[in-house]
């Protein structure tokens, strides 16, 4: 199965955490295409025959907004409203629980795209940098929960 990993960062760490779930991904014997400066127009977007699956790595900043290389992304989907409903998609959202916005972007996301007719692979992982010692670990044991079943 081949799954586009799409990276919402300002700062980099959501790129480690895309990279290791790529690599967790590849260990299984799926492909993988990183999205670090994701544009609508080179993501499939699937087919009823042939789906689409989306990994999206999201983290907030701003005062909930979506990370610097995600902008444009979301508001080409926002602009364009394209029919997802060929995407299977599940998110990580990144953040840091000392901000009320806690996580906003990739909640806000997960609305916006689920609005477009996708469905979702998993139910989406919040992991908070304030506590989270070691996210890379977090995110792969979420990815381990619901990979099987689904491939
Ligand atoms: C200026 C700034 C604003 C932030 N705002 C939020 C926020 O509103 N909500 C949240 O959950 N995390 C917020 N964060 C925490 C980031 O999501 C967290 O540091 C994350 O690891 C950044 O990921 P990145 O390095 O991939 O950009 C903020 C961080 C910074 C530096």
């Amino acid at each position: 199965m081949h799954f586009h990993i799409l990276v919402g960062t300002t700062s980099g760490n959501t790129e480690y955490l895309a990279d290791a779930l790529g690599e967790r991904l590849a260990a299984l014997g799926h492909t993988t295409t990183l999205h670090d400066q994701p544009e609508l127009a080179d993501i499939p977007t699937g087919s009823a025959a042939n789906p689409a699956h989306w990994l999206l790595c999201m983290a907030t900043h701003g005062a909930g907004e979506y990370a610097e290389s995600i902008i444009g992304f979301m508001e080409a989907l926002t602009t364009t409203q394209p029919d997802l409903s060929a995407v299977n998609l599940a998110i990580v959202a990144i953040g840091d629980s000392s901000y009320d916005t806690f996580c906003k972007a990739g909640i806000d996301a997960e609305a916006i795209i689920l609005e477009l007719n996708a469905q979702l692979i998993a139910p989406t992982l919040t992991i908070d940098m304030f506590h989270e010692l070691d996210p890379e670990a977090n995110a792969i044991s979420w990815l381990n929960q619901w990979i099987a079943s689904y491939t």
